[in-house]
Formats: structure tokens, C-alpha cells, sequence
């Protein structure tokens, strides 16, 4: 037993920068780099560590994709040059992403999109070469489905029709309300939320398949298509790579 406790908040804080840190040095983060910024408590201490190393010299030259509005004004505010991923800087390609999740299962797939942003995190995700995650403790699961709602971005028009579908997949939906605002939840990119359950564990890979077969459905954050590095803080100040 270790007598250090760390709060969940601290763990995120952790995390985030020590797998900057890590990174630099495999050489997986690197001076001219291309590289997506995810969003939400977590990556937020990776952009703030990542704009720290800018600083100090250790990386220059770098190009940042952000997945957010939030994670757009960090970049603005740290200094990080902030692209579109279709600049041609950027090319549509990107060297390495990082970003958070909400749940993460024990054969590393992941629910993401607790802060809205999933459709910008997902395709920031598949176009990058190499994927690194960032999350305290409290995100490992033994199984996806029934705990944290996975998000479903959708467009408004087929609401209706997509929960509809979607309780014929054995779920449950939520529309996701705004806070100070009256109303849903309106996306960066204009769309609609639903929050996802089932009563029993799903087969994530499967379902995110047939929720995607929806029509009017423009993504979910069941993500299993590609194998993340995983940096898990701990309430003992340790973190793991798994
Ligand atoms: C935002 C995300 C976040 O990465 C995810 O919700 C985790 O957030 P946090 O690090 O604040 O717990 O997917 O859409």
C-alpha cells in the first residue's frame, strides 16, 4: 500500500502530461510533427504540457489539428499553430493524435465522445498513424454498453426515425440537452447527440457497425476500429501504459 492519493482530477492531469512526455521520448512526438489535439479534462493537460515543451525548445515546427472549438482556443491561447486537417499543411494526414475517452474495456476498445466532439475526435483518430489515449483510472471497465451512453451524432431531420431504429437494437436514447441553453446539444459541426444504452453489455465492435448502418446516423463512439496506446493514471500517482 502507498499512502499517496491522488483526486481524479489530478490523475487526468498526470496522465496527460506524462504521455506527452513519454512520447517525446519514442520519438512518436517530434519537432515538425503533424499532430491531432483531442478534447475534454484530460487532453486539455496533454495540449498544456505539449504547448510547455514547445517552450522550452525541446519541439518546434509543430502543426496541430484541433477536434474541438475548446481544444482550437487552448492552441490559441498556448501558442500551438492550429490547422484544418484539409490544410495542405496537413494534408488530411497526421502523424499521431491524443486524446481522452470515457470508457475504456479490458481489449482496449473505447466510448468517447462525452464532451460532443466525437465526429472531429474520430476522424482526427483514423488519420493518424499512431493513437495515444489519455484517462485516469475511474475510464477502465470490464465491458462497454451499459455505463457511460454512447454518443451517436445524428442529423436533426431523422431523429425520430433513429431512435426508432436504435430501440430496435435494443437501446434506450436520451437527446442530449445544452446546459445554459435552452434545448438540445447543437455539435461543432451542427448535429444533434444521442445518448446510448442497453440494459446488458454489447459486442462494441458489432453494434458500432449497425448503429452506423442507420440512415441520417453520421457517427458513433464505439471505437474499435484501431488499437490505441493507453496511459492510465492511477489514484497511487502511477501511470500505465497497457
Ligand atoms: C470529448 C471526449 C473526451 O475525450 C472524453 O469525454 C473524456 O473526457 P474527460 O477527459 O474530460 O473525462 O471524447 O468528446
Amino acid at each position: 500500500m502507498t499512502d499517496t492519493v491522488m483526486t481524479q482530477a489530478e490523475q487526468k492531469k498526470l496522465a496527460g502530461a506524462t504521455a506527452i512526455d513519454i512520447l517525446i521520448e519514442r520519438k512518436l512526438i517530434f519537432s515538425g510533427m503533424k499532430i491531432g489535439l483531442g478534447t475534454g479534462s484530460t487532453a486539455l493537460p496533454a495540449v498544456e504540457r505539449l504547448a510547455r515543451r514547445i517552450a522550452d525548445g525541446t519541439l518546434s515546427g509543430i502543426k496541430a489539428v484541433a477536434t474541438s472549438f475548446q481544444t482550437t482556443i487552448a492552441c490559441e491561447q498556448l501558442d500551438i499553430p492550429v490547422y484544418s486537417l484539409n490544410a495542405k499543411e496537413i494534408g488530411g494526414k497526421l502523424d499521431l493524435a491524443i486524446d481522452g475517452a470515457d470508457e475504456i474495456s479490458p481489449e482496449g476498445y473505447l466510448i468517447k465522445g462525452g464532451g460532443a466532439a466525437l465526429l472531429r475526435e474520430k476522424i482526427v483518430a483514423y488519420n493518424a498513424a499512431h493513437f495515444a489515449v489519455v484517462a485516469d483510472s475511474s475510464k477502465e471497465v470490464a465491458s462497454l454498453g451499459t455505463g457511460f451512453a454512447l454518443p451517436v451524432e445524428i442529423i436533426a431531420e431523422a431523429r425520430v426515425s433513429i431512435v426508432r431504429e436504435l430501440e430496435q437494437l435494443g437501446a434506450a436514447c436520451t437527446l442530449r440537452e445544452g446546459i445554459r441553453k435552452a434545448g438540445p446539444v447543437v455539435t461543432d459541426n451542427g448535429n444533434l447527440i444521442l445518448d446510448v444504452q442497453w440494459q446488458n453489455p454489447v459486442d462494441a465492435a458489432a453494434m458500432e457497425d449497425a448503429v452506423n448502418r442507420i440512415t441520417g446516423v453520421l457517427d458513433n463512439v464505439f471505437f474499435t476500429k484501431k488499437k490505441p496506446m493507453i496511459f492510465v493514471a492511477d489514484g497511487t500517482g502511477t501511470v500505465r501504459e497497457r
